[in-house]
């Protein structure tokens, strides 16, 4: 990262046919009618319903959290123009050089491969911009969706223990996949990460 701890903002990425870039207050519409489906309120910690007014805080969150230059949250479009989905970067630790990502499709727009270039496109910008070697996802294991994006994007399953958690439609038993660059970091370093997580101490 140019500045430690502090993500870039604004910004927008562009490359296989998608362009990812700031949500806007006019997306509020779109963003509604996107977050408010089954498949998110199951999968995801969105609200549900999701209205109006969860659509006005989570676009003043994301707004914050860009500023504060904490978190990526990106609207996935074909050209800059209409929001088709989100993908997120958080969770940032520029000690152990990792951080967590996330993505979600508007039901319309699934089986195009909106997901795989999305998080393809950011894993690589998170990669080369923010020089973060370990990339994280946190996965149900019953979200057959999500699993074959991260499959697709070259993420893997890691032997942490499932997180779980009690939403309110159903639990989530959540897996950590991860992306690490070829060849980079030996199985000792991943190890330590790991380790380092779990007791709060890096190495
Ligand atoms: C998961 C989700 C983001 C996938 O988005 P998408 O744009 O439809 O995914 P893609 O089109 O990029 O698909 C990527 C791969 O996953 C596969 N895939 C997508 N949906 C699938 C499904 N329901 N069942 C089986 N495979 C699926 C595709 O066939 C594709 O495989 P391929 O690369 O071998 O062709 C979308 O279903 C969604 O928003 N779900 C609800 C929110 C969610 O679960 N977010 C993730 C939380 S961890």
């Amino acid at each position: 990262m140019t500045t430690p701890g502090r993500l870039p903002y604004p910004i927008s990425l562009t490359g296989d046919g998608i362009t990812l870039r700031e949500w806007r207050d006019e997306d509020l519409d779109e963003l509604v009618a996107m977050l408010d489906e089954p498949d998110i309120a199951r999968w995801t910690p969105m609200p549900s319903p999701f209205d109006v007014e969860a659509g006005i805080a989570y676009l003043k969150r994301a707004r914050q959290g860009r500023v504060s230059g904490q978190r990526m949250q990106l609207a996935i479009t074909a050209d800059g123009g209409k929001p088709l989905g989100e993908v997120l970067l958080f969770g940032v630790d520029v000690g152990l050089r990792e951080a967590e990502l996330g993505y979600l499709v508007g039901a319309a727009h699934r089986r195009r491969g909106l997901a795989r270039r999305s998080l393809t496109l950011l894993s690589g910008y998170a990669r080369s911009t923010l020089s973060l070697n370990r990339l994280l996802l946190r996965i149900d294991a019953g979200n057959t969706a999500s699993i074959a994006v991260a499959r697709g994007c070259g993420y893997r399953l890691t032997g942490e223990p499932p997180i779980l958690q009690e939403g309110p439609h159903g639990s989530t038993s959540l897996d950590t996949w991860e992306s690490v660059p070829t060849g980079g970091g030996s199985r000792m370093e991943r190890l330590r990460n790991v380790a380092a997580r779990r007791y709060g101490r890096r190495v």
